[in-house]
């Protein structure tokens, strides 16, 4: 199982959800976040001093497949939120060690999908 975390520009998230629905995967979380990356957002300097760097609205999604569907997930997020232009976001990969549905009580591969 893998958990893939996706920071996207907020107005893609549309357009990702409905690549993911086409790739068949429909389970996942979304949350609004801050952020930068290499740009750092902007600096701004008081006294000669580099003050702040600025953080940016993005929005994070999680979600967390089966090892076969993880190509196709990283794929979809890429495909519907690439414009080519920087900001256009990140994703992470991680292994994801177990799942627990908490109704039933499946784990693993049961539970997450
Ligand atoms: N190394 C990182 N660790 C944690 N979050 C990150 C990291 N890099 C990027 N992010 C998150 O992803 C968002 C989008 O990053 P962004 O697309 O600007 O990446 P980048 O590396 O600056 O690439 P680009 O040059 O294309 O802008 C950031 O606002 C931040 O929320
Ligand atoms: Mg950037």
């Amino acid at each position: 199982m893998k958990l893939i975390i996706a920071y996207i520009q907020p107005q893609k998230l549309e357009s990702v959800k409905q690549a993911l629905d086409d790739a068949g995967v429909a389970k996942m979380s979304v949350t609004n976040a801050l952020g930068c990356g290499q740009q750092k957002g902007y600096h701004e300097s008081y006294r000669g001093v580099d003050m702040e760097v600025n953080l940016l609205k993005k929005v994070r999604m999680e979600i967390a497949v089966n090892d076969e569907f993880a190509e196709k997930t990283v794929k979809a997020i890429i495909d519907a939120a690439r414009t080519g232009t920087i900001g256009d976001g990140k994703i992470f990969v991680m292994p994801l060690e177990e799942c627990y549905r908490i109704r039933t009580g499946e784990t693993g591969q049961d539970a997450i999908g």
